[in-house]
């Protein structure tokens, strides 16, 4: 069973997506940890699911490099194999991504490298294109530069904004993570093959 640690900052609707999978007998990954940078909404589904969480709040940049030690110390204690930032609003100081590299999932909505960053699904519409998309990836030190493992398009529709436009990746995003974490719990996702 593979043990995967979920780091998020907001409302975790895709962590609720991965955790009532994962509830799922027949499911090969279990959500061992959940934590976040504050006292995020999303932390009442993994009590929901009875599932352990920590919260290590953020005291801003000045002190990145000591806050991402002590996440690293909270998620190692949890023994993961997969770390997924699903919405975790913080960048990783380099020693955090080192520790956790090649293991070290982001979900990204949008179809990177197109519009990275916090704002993703705005820029997207502000830019006027017509399709956006949804990308999980292995963390790099980059922001939302690292090698893409799977990627999928969205359609914006018109009328959309950006609340859903949102919601319409979410679904996608939903999907996609629990086929990655499970394609690489069977083995038949390698992602040391990932680049
Ligand atoms: C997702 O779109 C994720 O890619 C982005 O933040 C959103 C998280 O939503 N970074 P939720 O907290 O899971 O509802």
């Amino acid at each position: 069973m593979l043990r995967v640690a979920v780091l998020i900052s907001g409302g975790g609707s895709n962590l609720r997506a991965l955790l009532e999978a994962s509830a799922d007998a027949g499911y090969p990954a279990h959500v061992v940890a959940v934590g976040a940078d504050r006292e995020a909404s999303g932390l009442a589904h993994a009590e929901e699911f009875g599932i352990p969480s920590f919260v290590v709040p953020w005291r801003g940049a000045g002190e990145r490099e000591a806050w991402g030690a002590e996440l690293d110390a909270q998620l190692a204690a949890w023994q993961p194999d997969l770390v997924v930032l699903s919405g975790l609003m913080r960048l990783l100081p380099p020693a955090s991504v080192r520790r956790w590299s090649g293991r070290l999932l982001n979900t990204h909505p949008a179809f990177l490298p197109e519009f990275p960053g916090a704002h993703g699904v705005r820029d997207a519409l502000q830019s006027g294109v017509r399709e956006t998309g949804a990308s999980i990836i292995l963390v790099d030190d980059g922001v939302d530069t690292g090698p893409v493992i799977v990627q999928e398009r969205v359609p914006i529709l018109p009328g959309d904004d950006e609340h859903a436009l949102s919601e319409r990746i979410k679904l996608v995003e939903r999907r996609l993570l629990i086929d990655v974490v499970r394609r690489i719990s069977t083995g038949e996702l390698d992602l040391t093959a990932v680049r």
